[in-house]
């Protein structure tokens, strides 16, 4: 790689990062009482395994040959009044629904990552909210403070993350057992279709699919495989990311790995950097630099090429396929004007990247009677522009990444369903961005699926 700068601190440990300009930080009144929860939180087990996170690498090596496809998605925010299995389960089941529709379109092996089982603080513009005159800390996610707007709920409690961490735990359990218990096995595929979705004109063309594969399976099974002679057909691979936005919280999940010698972030598999925290010099790339993990990094309008290749050269500076996902959020008006620059630069430079598209952070408006909402036609025209790009620059539109939830929410203008703004307020429930709901997310499953198609 052309820019190989290796400018993590030469010494990294885990606390590294504490001595760098750190953005985004909530104010908390009691020093010693964070420094107790982190004490605390590093002894306790880890969330995910260091073997789990070296597979997603290999996985998402795969992607960056052009040999797989990257789904990424789940909630903008988890929060603890949310936190029920079924909940979960829709989740799951969505992103089950979306993968098999690439699989079946794209002919490629979808590698399966949840915004999930972690996905608790947020990057705010302001650092204070104002209504009425009334001046608060701005919520920055239920693992921070508390969304209600009360001086009381707004002040950071670090004791908030010890509940994140147990929730994340118990996530993580459910999501193991849907993964790997039965749920997951490709004979249920009928079953993943709820009622809401069914109903739906994507429901019905996935019911198609579904269809399809229960005849391929029949065949297979006459033939003797079956998923008890094949368990890839009986379990998935699902993976948990989230942003690093908390570092000590991160950092007090991160360990040695005991047969390989070095430190994973065991809260999630994969990390990624905000949009608002990618300085070169700041404290986020600090910290995950040192990290094992798959990283993503948001690269928004403000991302120059030069700074890009900068944060690769320090992030990956073996340049090793699969440790870098980048994950492109524009506009849906802005792909052009900056997409093809990033790609010939990083081509260029030799880096090796996944390059997978937010679709969503650059296309949020408010509606007339104020909701902040995103419409499915600007989410769509993105992801089209993405694929247009890569096409013409010969590069491999990898992957995916989406905010979504399994439940039937009004949260997105249009789709299929044709939400309004009028409709918007009746099952408006999200903890901070606005997602798709099942069939709206189904819906770009589809789009991507026939575009990888015609490729
Ligand atoms: C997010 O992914 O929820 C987010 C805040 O994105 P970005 O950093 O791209 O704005
Ligand atoms: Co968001």
């Amino acid at each position: 790689m052309g820019v190989k700068e290796d400018n993590m601190s030469k010494n990294w440990t885990p606390t590294s990062w504490r001595s760098f300009p750190l953005k985004q930080v909530p104010t908390y009144a009691d020093a010693s009482a964070l420094a107790a929860v982190e004490t605390r939180l590093a002894s306790f087990p880890p969330l995910v395994f260091a073997g789990e996170v070296r597979a997603l690498r290999s996985h998402l090596a795969e992607v960056c040959e052009g040999r797989a496809f990257l789904l990424q998605g789940g909630d903008c925010a988890e929060s603890f009044a949310e936190h029920k299995a079924d909940n979960i389960r829709d989740t799951f089941r969505v992103l089950l629904q979306m993968s098999i529709v690439l699989t079946y379109g794209a002919k490629l092996p979808i590698v399966k990552v949840g915004r999930i089982a972690g996905q608790f603080a947020k990057p705010r513009s302001a650092d204070t909210e104002t209504i009425d005159g009334i001046e608060l800390p701005s919520y920055r996610g239920d693992i921070i403070n508390g969304i209600e707007f009360e001086a009381a709920a707004r002040q950071p409690d670090p004791v908030r993350q010890i509940s994140a961490y147990r929730q994340a735990a118990s996530t993580l359990n459910l999501l193991r057992a849907f993964a790997k218990g039965g749920y997951a096995d490709l004979a249920e595929v009928h079953r993943w279709n709820q009622d809401f979705i069914a109903d739906s004109a994507q429901g019905a063309r996935y019911e198609n699919i579904a269809h399809e594969i229960e005849n391929a399976m029949a065949f297979m099974a006459a033939c003797g495989i079956t998923s008890a002679s094949a368990p890839q057909m009986g379990t998935v691979d699902f993976y948990t990311s989230h942003e690093a936005l908390l570092l000590g919280y991160e950092q007090s999940l991160t360990r040695e790995d005991s047969t390989s010698g070095g430190w994973y972030d065991t809260s999630a598999h994969m990390l990624w950097i905000g949009d608002r925290t990618r300085q070169f010099d700041g404290a986020h790339v600090e910290f995950l630099a040192g990290i094992k993990n798959p990283l993503g990094v948001k690269c928004g309008p403000s991302l120059e090429a030069d700074d890009l290749v900068r944060i690769l050269g320090k992030l990956n500076p073996e340049n090793e396929a699969g440790r870098i996902t980048l994950i492109t959020r524009f506009g849906h008006e802005n792909v052009e004007a900056h997409l093809p620059a990033l790609i010939r630069k990083v081509e260029a430079e030799g880096c090796k990247v996944v390059w997978s598209c937010d679709p969503m952070h650059g296309n949020t408006i408010k509606a007339s009677n104020g909701y902040k909402t995103r419409p499915v036609d600007s989410i769509l025209k993105e992801v089209q522009a993405f694929l247009a790009v890569h096409k013409a620059e010969g590069t491999h539109a990898g992957g995916i990444h989406f905010e979504m939830t399994g439940q039937n929410v009004t949260e997105c203008l249009g789709g299929a369903q044709a939400i309004s703004e009028e409709d918007l307020s009746s099952r408006y429930h999200t903890h901070c961005d606005p997602r798709l709901n099942g069939s709206q997310a189904l819906e770009l499953a589809f789009l991507i699926a026939e575009s990888i198609a015609a490729k």
